[in-house]
């Protein structure tokens, strides 16, 4: 797609670019790395010059901070939109979203692209997975707060639906919009409690996804505002099947908001 060498105004916001290991227990934690710390960060002529930190606290979730940039640059441009939140599945991570051109469009478009490595992945790689509904929708609610996104679009693959699907069920007024893609876990909830849900929705799927994708689908056709998104001749990983066509389903649905 040639998104490589862009010479773009906007830049990619590309997320999560920093560990901090803390050691609150030291002797708890014997075999923790010290305090690491990457970062990758936007182009500083840009307005959406962001450098988001993401700090391991040993044992909790990764937090996510900000620099000390001017509350205007946070939070970009007059042009700027709303805040469009990616997580990932299971063999996946925030890469592949700056990998699919993903971030990149979205802020091209005008909207406020975050990527999360959700815990044990990627650059959160040393959180621990969270085992309970509570724990990982207290996360996602934790790190909507920190990154100053308090109603964001919630695009959600896969296994990142143990996180979505608990978090716009019991609080749908922190969801802008939702976008679930085959997520797992569509089968914790009854239909009736889809039907509560006024939260726009694009289901995307894809056509080939006969397990995930349709089994999800028929919980999530429930929620009375969807869109469905059918890409052709994809399977699960769909938006990665067909990246084109998801963008701009994608890019229709976050117009209409
Ligand atoms: C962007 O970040 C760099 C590095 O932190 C900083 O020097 C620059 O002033 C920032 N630019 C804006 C517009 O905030
Ligand atoms: C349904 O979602 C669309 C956006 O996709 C929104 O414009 C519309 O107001 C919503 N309808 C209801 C009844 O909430």
């Amino acid at each position: 797609m040639g998104l490589g060498r862009n010479k773009l105004a906007i830049l990619l916001l590309v997320l999560s670019i920093s560990v901090l290991l803390y050691l609150l227990l030291p002797s708890a934690k014997p075999d923790l790395e010290e305090p690491r710390v990457e970062s990758a960060r936007s182009d500083p002529q840009d307005s959406m010059n962001v450098s988001v930190r993401t700090a391991t606290l040993s044992g909790d979730w990764p937090t996510f901070y900000r620099e000390a940039t001017p509350r205007s640059a946070l939070e970009g441009g007059p042009a700027e939109r709303f805040a469009v939140l990616l997580l990932h599945g299971q063999s996946f991570t925030s890469q592949t979203w700056e990998n699919l051109g993903t971030l990149q469009i979205l802020s091209e478009h005008g909207y406020r692209a975050l990527a999360v490595d959700l815990p044990g992945y990627g650059q959160s790689l040393q959180a621990q997975p969270m085992s309970s509904e509570k724990g990982r929708t207290d996360y996602l609610l934790h790190i909507m707060e920190s990154l100053g996104a308090r109603q964001p679009v919630l695009i959600s693959p896969s296994m990142s639906g143990l996180f979505s699907l608990p978090l716009l069920l019991q609080h749908p007024d922190r969801l802008r919009a939702f976008v679930p893609i085959a997520p797992v876990g569509t089968k914790s909830f009854k239909p009736q409690q889809y039907q509560q849900i006024q939260v726009p929705t694009l289901i995307v799927y894809g056509t080939l996804d006969t397990n995930l994708g349709s089994q999800s689908l028929e919980s999530l056709q429930n929620l009375p505002n969807h869109t469905l998104s059918p890409l052709k001749g994809a399977g699960h990983a769909c938006y990665m099947d067909r990246p084109e066509e998801f963008h701009s389903s994608l890019l229709m649905f976050l117009s209409k908001l």
